[in-house]
């Protein structure tokens, strides 16, 4: 379960590791992924390898194309350069889709929640039993776990703080393409070194498994479609379980 299929990856990913950058939250080394200067810490180690091993490889590459263009995002406007805790982004991002862990018995996948709450606790849980992690104030764990469950709802999450706006923004650009100052140069630096091959596969794959698997998840979200598309005997009638427990239950 948590040995690397990919070794060959990390062959080529020129990983040059610097002195500290300065951020809010205090000095941090970094180091450069497809040319992009990116926080590394121990935590932030783990956290990648944590997504590595519980997540099939085109997962695993969507999460740092994901964290890539965010830390580009960031790196490029001063208010989100000042403000946004980097290492909160990095765990948030590598964590964000714990929920899609297919490997047999999954530590972090329910039988109920929706699979972004599933990453949510399971990013929590991550940090409060690593050794650095177990000594971050409470705040930066709620803003992890509010990035990670909010992650597929722009329209929350971009109201709220900026670290859980730029979760959203960095992964929303792997499927709508660059933006947010973020180059087309840039972006395409990162698909070369993280190919998109094979996402669409695995992405179909997954979300028709959660309909099939957890349908109750999925009915008042954007994996809805897949259900109504692909799955046999799906109905997605709890909006209106919804409605009407509403009328029920008003005089
Ligand atoms: C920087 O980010 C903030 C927050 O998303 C945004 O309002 C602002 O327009 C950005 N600035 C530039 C120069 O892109
Ligand atoms: C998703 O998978 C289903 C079932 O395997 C298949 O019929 C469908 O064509 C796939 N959709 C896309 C967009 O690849």
């Amino acid at each position: 379960m948590h040995m690397n299929p990919f070794p060959a990856i990390f062959a080529i990913l020129h990983i040059v590791t610097h002195v500290h950058a300065t951020h809010p939250a205090g000095r941090y080394p970094t180091r450069t992924i497809a040319g992009v200067s990116v926080i590394d810490t121990p935590l932030v180690r783990a956290a990648h390898d944590l997504a590595r091993d519980h997540g099939d490889v085109h997962i695993y590459r969507h999460v740092m194309r994901s964290w890539l263009f965010g830390a580009i995002m960031i790196g490029r406007n001063e208010t989100l350069s000042k403000t946004i805790d980097l290492e909160v982004h990095a765990v948030s991002v590598l964590l964000h889709d714990l929920g899609w862990d297919r490997t047999s018995n999954s530590p972090f996948v329910s039988p109920d929640r929706r699979f972004e709450v599933d990453g949510a606790i399971a990013a929590r849980s991550f940090i409060r039993n690593h050794r650095d992690g177990a000594r971050w104030e409470e705040r930066r764990v709620q803003l992890v776990w509010d990035a990670i469950a909010l992650h597929t709802e722009p329209r929350i999450a971009w109201f709220k703080e900026p670290d859980v706006a730029a979760v959203q923004k960095g992964v929303g650009m792997d499927f709508e393409g660059p933006g947010f100052g973020v180059t087309s140069e840039e972006y395409n630096a990162v698909v070369g070194e993280f190919p998109k091959q094979g996402f669409r596969n695995s992405l179909n794959q997954t979300m028709i498994w959660l309909c099939q698997t957890k349908p109750r998840s999925t009915y008042d979200n954007f994996i809805q479609p897949w259900g109504d598309r692909y799955v046999q005997g799906y109905r997605a009638d709890g909006n209106e379980q919804v409605f009407d427990t509403i009328f029920l239950n008003l005089p």
